[in-house]
């Protein structure tokens, strides 16, 4: 039953001598990377990448059909010419948004902006900044993802833009020190897709293709380009590779991914770094195999600002869509665009796999909704003048640039309702908090609480850790429009009742610190870390933070304000994970809260839950730890091969963050999914209903049709010269050619493009499905609903408040863990009253992956599920029979 389709499909490789896009290694064989841990008897090492020829051509799986049949009818009208624009980005700073693909004036379809980042409109003003990513996973609240996602969808579309480079599933938060985890969600692949998937859907209602990223395994930005890394000192010749075994990737890396692509994303980003020593970008496993072929991916996949390493090679693996377009920033040259048009006049690339590149692109647009929502590009990223250039590296063009259009609407009252919804109440001795604002002196201390002087925006892309951190850094940031600091907020507060308000944001002002300290009826310390993409070194940190404490002498003035008043509350901002010593159990702390990256309204909103006008009900999005070495995994510092690409063995498995607390059996100080509120709960009555116990799982069989192509072309390359009167842009990536001599015109010597072709990759015809594929997400019955659990969930404070039940389930087998988080709900309840929790538990949620057959497989494992308020405090569980 199993095996039949494994054959098939295992028929469909072809050995070569070559590792998959990459020339350095032998390829050993179609063997999928097995379990490299904690099972040393399955251990096969995972630092190979099999090839999976050909790439998978959409067909309108899904609710794709109608997106395919308008873009199938636009393609074909299309010239080569007009399809190769589609595919390529016109070069770094070409055009205003981050990235643009050629137009097609003869349609009027203009040039596609993609555009910065998971956080709101970048590289503009008049645009909102929303709380980040690990905020939201804060929130466990599948609404407000979905409102965020919609709220920065509109103002993406009112600037013109058509892709939002975001959200984020990679990184997923392998590490704690990951410089982007904050980007994205939560190190649980559960939290992370669920939000992952109302974030696109919200982002998507407002007619804007979202963008999921970074496929996959970007878990660090240490080593993720060579040529970024040599400006730091670290000279090596090809990026780090993550080496992920085929079960890790698919119960842990890739699940939020199947989420994203199960919730129609449009479009989906490859990462820099390898992946078992192929990249990202021209790995066929992962693109042909994984993402298009099992997760039914029908959008379009674009590279990384430069994650492309070959022309031939990764268009045969999967890739659809090259940014910024040119080869190096700047350089005036691509492997795509006019080498796109030889290699399909060279016959190297199919037609149909052009096609389906530009179908894929044009199908996403029409997903969405573009034919009715697009607008003219009203923005430059590249200065916030009001006149420029149009063409900005080429100084071409002086035009009006900037009509600085307000995107905001109210968007100010869903982000300070989500800060709120994201402060994670840690501790509050005798009920500290509330405040009243009525304490007779009230103090406030750090830099976190106070203002940048540079101003809010001082630092280019946030690259820097002057005062309140309402924005970590990189290209995942905004523009804020203002940022309202704790330091005003709580000003405000106390002024409103005519109280005593002092503050000092120098944490390094020890004397004077001490001496208001003293004074305090409530000290309310800020402190913070940072962290964010690796182009920016801030303070040492390149990207990934080197350490998890407190950064700007954050420890000290904790200590020294807690010395002196008794009544001390903690505040934390920070990108995630933070070691914090003794301070949960230090009498004279009577408070910790944890905020995260909150956004543009961060001081309102952290002032409305330490003043009771929003009673806390976020939970931990990730575990704080004892010490650094108890979250088992670390990255790599320091490249491990010499000048040979760096390797990262995954080799803990999904043992990540909880999972490996759990197994170590080590305490944390404060747990995944916990967090406090100003009411109580309890939790009673656990029902198992059993919705379906006979139903199979079948196996996707069957076969594709054969490759679609729509319309043809002229095999004469004089065809595809420059138009003889045609101004052309310095710089800019034009799909034409400057010679009819192919290889001239390529202007390579010999072709010298890493680029080869590995039989089977450009064969068309009719091709497996395969077993754990058959719609977008994966097989659709491993969605089924196996079993209903439910729980009453009982107000039993004084408040009224929100809790979020949740449901964990042990697989049971040796090599799974204790427990994995499978269900999660926000509920309101009022004082003295309860609410059923209500959770389905679907066949994935119980399955493990085969790396044999390859397929999800349910064990013979007692299943048992957990249901109560954090992945610590359980106290209701059943079997499942
Ligand atoms: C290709 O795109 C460029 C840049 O947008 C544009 O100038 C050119 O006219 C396009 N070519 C065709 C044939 O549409
Ligand atoms: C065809 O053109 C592509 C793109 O320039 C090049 O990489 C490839 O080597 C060429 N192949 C042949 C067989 O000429
Ligand atoms: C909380 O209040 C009770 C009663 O006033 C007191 O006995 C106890 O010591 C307090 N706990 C702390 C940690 O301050
Ligand atoms: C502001 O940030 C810059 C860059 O990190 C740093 O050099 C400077 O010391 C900071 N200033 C303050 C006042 O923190
Ligand atoms: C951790 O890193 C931060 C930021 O670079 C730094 O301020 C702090 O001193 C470091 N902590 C330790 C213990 O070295
Ligand atoms: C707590 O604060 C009091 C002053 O209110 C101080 O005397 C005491 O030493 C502090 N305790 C700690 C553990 O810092
Ligand atoms: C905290 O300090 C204040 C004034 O310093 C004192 O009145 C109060 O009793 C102390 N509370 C505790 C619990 O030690
Ligand atoms: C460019 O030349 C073509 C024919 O050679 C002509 O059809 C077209 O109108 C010309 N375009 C411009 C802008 O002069
Ligand atoms: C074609 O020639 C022009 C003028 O020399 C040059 O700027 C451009 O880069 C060339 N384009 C290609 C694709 O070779
Ligand atoms: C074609 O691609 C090669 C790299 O494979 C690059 O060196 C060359 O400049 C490209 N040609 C053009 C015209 O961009």
């Amino acid at each position: 039953m199993w095996l039949a389709p494994f054959l098939l499909l295992a028929t469909s490789f072809v050995p070569s001598m070559q590792q998959d896009g990459n020339t350095s290694t032998t390829y050993p064989g179609a063997t999928y990377p097995n379990a490299v841990s904690p099972d040393p008897d399955a251990a096969v090492d995972a630092t190979f990448s099999p090839p999976y020829y050909p790439s998978p051509w959409g067909t309108g799986l899904g609710d794709w059909a109608s997106a395919y049949s308008k873009a199938t009818a636009f393609v074909s009208q299309l010239t080569l010419i007009e399809k190769i624009n589609l595919t390529t980005g016109v070069g770094w700073e070409g055009e205003r948004c981050v990235g643009q693909n050629g137009a097609i004036p003869r349609l009027g379809f203009r040039s596609m902006c993609m555009q910065d980042s998971p956080v709101g409109v970048r590289d503009t003003d008049f645009n909102s900044v929303f709380p980040a990513g690990v905020n939201i996973a804060a929130t466990f609240d599948r609404g407000l993802a979905y409102a965020r996602g919609q709220a920065m969808g509109a103002e993406h579309q009112m600037k013109g833009s058509d892709v939002q480079l975001g959200p984020v599933a990679g990184p997923l938060g392998r590490s704690p020190e990951g410089g982007r985890n904050w980007e994205g969600f939560s190190p649980d692949p559960v939290l992370t897709g669920v939000l992952i998937a109302q974030t696109i859907q919200g982002i998507q209602s407002s007619g804007v293709i979202a963008c999921a990223k970074h496929f996959i395994g970007n878990e660090q930005e240490h080593f993720r380009q060579s040529p970024e890394s040599a400006g730091f000192g670290f000279i090596f010749n090809d990026s780090l590779s993550s080496n992920i075994d085929d079960v890790t990737l698919h119960e842990l890396y890739l699940w939020p991914f199947a989420d994203a692509v199960r919730a129609g994303v449009g479009s989906v980003m490859c990462s820099y770094q390898q992946v078992n020593n192929s990249y990202a970008c021209q790995n066929s496993h992962l693109i042909n195999y994984l993402l298009k072929g099992e997760l039914g991916f029908q959008g379009f996949l674009m590279s990384d600002w430069a994650a492309q390493h070959s022309g031939v090679s990764s268009a045969l693996a999967g890739l659809d869509m090259t940014m910024p377009g040119d080869t190096v920033f700047d350089s005036g040259r691509s492997y795509w665009g006019p080498n796109m048009t030889i290699a399909i006049l060279n016959g190297t690339i199919p037609q149909w796999r052009l096609d389906d590149m530009v179908t894929r692109i044009i199908a996403a647009w029409y997903y969405v909704g573009r034919d009715e929502t697009s607008i003219p590009i009203n923005f430059d990223s590249w200065t916030l003048d009001t006149y420029g250039y149009e063409y900005f590296y080429a100084d071409m063009g002086f035009t009006l640039i900037n009509e600085h259009v307000d995107v905001r609407q109210e968007h100010a009252d869903l982000i300070r309702e989500i800060g709120s919804a994201s402060t994670v109440l840690l501790k509050n001795i005798n009920n500290t908090l509330p405040l009243t604002g009525k304490e007779k002196f009230t103090a406030v201390f750090g830099d976190d609480a106070g203002d940048n002087p540079y101003g809010p925006n001082g630092c280019s892309d946030r690259g820097c850790d002057n005062g309140t951190l309402g924005m970590a850094w990189g290209s995942g940031s905004a523009n804020f429009p203002y940022l309202v600091t704790p330091e005003t907020a709580i000003q405000n507060e106390i002024l409103s009742n005519n109280g005593v308000f002092q503050s000092i944001t120098d944490g390094f002002a020890g004397m004077q610190v001490q001496a208001l300290a003293g004074q305090a009826s409530v000290a309310i310390v800020f402190v913070n870390v940072d962290s964010g993409e690796g182009y920016i070194d801030v303070d040492g940190n390149i990207g990934d933070r080197n350490n998890l404490t407190l950064w700007k002498n954050g420890d000290v003035l904790v200590t020294n304000v807690s010395a002196l008043c008794n009544n001390t509350i903690l505040v934390i901002h920070s990108t995630g994970p933070v070691l914090i010593g003794n301070y949960s159990s230090n009498p004279n702390i009577t408070a910790i809260l944890w905020a995260g990256v909150p956004g543009e309204q961060s001081g309102n909103s952290i002032a409305d839950v330490l003043y009771g006008r929003v009673n806390p009900s976020a939970k931990l999005p990730f575990t704080m730890a004892e010490t650094r070495e108890d979250y088992g995994t670390d990255l790599l510092y320091i490249p491990n091969e010499g000048t040979g690409a760096p390797q990262v063995n995954f080799s803990e498995g999904v043992f990540i963050d909880y999972r490996a607390l759990d197994r170590a059996n080590a305490t944390p100080v404060y747990e995944f999914g916990f967090g406090l509120s100003y009411t109580s709960f309890s939790y009673s009555n656990l029902e198992v209903l059993n919705v379906d116990n006979t139903s199979v799982y079948t196996p996707t069989t069957g076969f594709t049709t054969a490759a679609p192509t729509f319309g043809g072309f002229s095999n004469d390359s004089a065809d595809y010269l420059f138009p003889a009167n045609m101004t052309q842009v310095p710089y800019y990536i034009y799909p034409y050619l400057n010679y009819t001599d192919l290889e001239t015109a390529a202007n390579t010597t010999g072709y010298g493009d890493n680029s080869f072709v590995i039989p089977g990759s450009q064969d068309g015809s009719p091709q497996p499905l395969l077993a754990a594929g058959g719609a977008p997400g994966g097989n659709p019955e491993l969605y089924d609903v196996l079993y209903q659990v439910t729980a009453t969930i009982t107000n039993t404070g004084s408040l009224p408040g929100a809790e979020v039940p949740q449901l964990y389930v042990s697989l049971g087998g040796p090599y799974d863990p204790n427990i994995v988080l499978r269900g999660f709900e926000k509920l309101s309840v009022q004082p003295s009253m309860s609410t059923t929790f209500t959770v389905d538990i679907l066949r994935r949620d119980i399955s493990n992956w085969d790396t044999v057959s390859q397929n999800w497989f349910i064990s013979n494992y007692t299943k048992t599920v957990y249901v109560g308020s954090s992945s610590r405090t359980l106290p209701l569980s059943a079997t499942l029979s």
